[in-house]
């Protein structure tokens, strides 16, 4: 069967920042979805190697950081190499968060403080279900950057029917 992911793109790219035991660490996902307007819900998936799970399990927050056009390597950075053994803000600017310990990302447009409310086991990844606690919204024109596949990105193309 063909990979369900090349199948349901393109896909909002985020920067996910997480925090435990000292340790900080952003990683980027795209198999994200809202769930939920009263409360805001919000769900991505993770696999079950990545550093961000251990963290978040840990301490159930995080930060998801909707990325931008200019954001693409930044993205490719946070996504290719592991927390466990990089510190990635060596290379990604960031500001402090108000209701959650983890990061936020500078660059983003959009930045969702949030607790995590489940992680639910889900194949070969997890479903990490999230509450947003506070939004950051900035007041700017931005071009969000979606994942296709692989190395493969695009930009959305506005279609309004009249
Ligand atoms: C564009 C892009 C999208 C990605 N989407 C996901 C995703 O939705 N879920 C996931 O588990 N990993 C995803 N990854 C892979 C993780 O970002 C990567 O494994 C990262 O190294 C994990 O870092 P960590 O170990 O510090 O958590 C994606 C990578 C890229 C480049």
């Amino acid at each position: 069967m063909t990979n369900i992911s090349s199948l349901l793109q393109p896909r909002t790219v985020l920067l996910v920042t997480s925090f435990a035991d000292g340790i900080h660490d952003v990683a980027t996902f795209s198999f994200v979805t809202p769930i939920s307007f009263k409360p805001q819900l919000l769900a991505f998936s993770i696999g079950h190697a990545r550093y961000t799970k251990e963290l978040i399990e840990k301490n159930p927050e995080c930060v998801i950081n909707v990325s931008t056009k200019e954001m693409l390597d930044d993205a490719l950075y946070c996504g290719t190499r592991t927390g466990r053994n990089t510190d990635k803000y060596e290379k990604i600017e960031w500001e402090e968060s108000s209701k959650v310990k983890p990061r936020r990302i500078k660059k983003s447009p959009v930045q969702l403080e949030c607790k995590v409310k489940k992680v639910i086991p889900a194949g070969d990844h997890n479903i990490v279900l999230c509450e947003v606690v506070l939004e950051h919204v900035k007041t700017m024109d931005y071009t969000p950057l979606m994942h296709v596949s692989g190395n493969e990105f695009a930009t959305p193309t506005s279609l309004k029917k009249e």
